[in-house]
């Protein structure tokens, strides 16, 4: 299998995305569930990245005599560093359009890192739950970086955004190619079972689809604007428009996680995150 050769350094950029208010409150499409489904990874992504840099951090000894592999963690951690803080900016945004964020955020910290990852890094035996965090952490970069590339490919996705917003996603995702490989060199590093790859996958899955539906459910809740009668057709249209823009792609690159010989540099995509960033100010 061709191992792409143009692999990118994941370079920390400066950036600073500027969210005016009042921004519009149904800024996506003008479909207030596609809207909430896109709020909901600004509220999801910032203390994600954080369990994905605590959990690299956690073998910080395993990497710590490999210079290359060091340099490139640090490029990571910063990288995750910058995504999250400039999400966290739009939950001012969030707040004052009265959706109430705070109340999906405190779910979620309950239940996913209070809850979840302090039980996996507890119980599971002989320190194994330090692995298992990181193998999770493993499967959510394959996610970011099957959404970045079709977030990037099909331009229908980002057409009809706010231009700051905009900005914000692609740069992300290029990003998010950048450094796609650089979580699953760590855990090939610390350990390298297929067994604890898989069922990393397997809460990675459950854990991304069910705190971004979650948070789009509590952000609807939220707002009073939504006539409820509608609620089915803008569902239905969300549904229909996710499925055409990252079905395809993603299908098949999830179940390539799952050869035993997987290797994120074997999906060729560098050279999108190249394209997107070539001439940007902050490249
Ligand atoms: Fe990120
Ligand atoms: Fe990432």
């Amino acid at each position: 299998m061709a191992v792409a050769a143009n692999k990118p350094e994941a370079k920390i950029r400066k950036v600073n995305f500027i969210f005016e208010k009042p921004f519009p409150k149904h800024w996506y499409n003008d479909n207030p569930i596609a809207t909430h489904f896109m709020n909901a990874q600004h509220l999801a992504f910032p203390d994600g990245e954080k369990f994905f840099i605590r959990s690299v951090k956690a073998f910080a000894d395993v990497y710590a005599n490999d210079p290359e592999l060091k340099k490139r963690v640090n490029n990571f951690i910063g990288q995750e560093g910058t995504h999250y803080a400039e999400h966290q900016k739009f939950w001012d945004i969030m707040e004052s359009q009265d959706l109430q964020p705070q109340k999906f955020l405190k779910f979620f910290r309950a239940t996913a890192w209070n809850g979840l990852e302090k039980a996996i890094r507890k119980y599971f035996p002989n320190g194994s739950g330090d692995k298992m965090a990181l193998s999770v952490t493993v499967g959510l970069e394959h996610f970011t970086a099957m959404l970045a590339e079709s977030g990037i490919i099909n331009k229908e996705i980002t057409k009809n955004m706010p231009e700051e917003m905009r900005d914000l996603f692609m740069w992300h995702a290029a990003e998010e190619i950048e450094h796609k490989s650089i979580p699953f060199d760590v855990l090939k590093k610390v350990d390298d079972s297929y067994a604890l790859r898989i069922s990393g996958m397997a809460v990675a899955t459950w854990g991304l689809w069910f705190y971004l539906t979650s948070g789009m459910i509590s952000l609807t809740i939220n707002d009073k604007d939504i006539k409820r009668s509608e609620i089915p057709k803008y569902l239905l249209l969300f549904g229909r428009n996710f499925s055409k823009s990252f079905g395809g792609t993603m299908a098949e690159q999830y179940w390539q996680y799952f050869r035993r010989d997987f290797h994120p540099d074997q999906i060729d995509n560098y050279h999108l995150a190249e394209e997107l960033l070539k001439g940007k100010t902050y490249a």
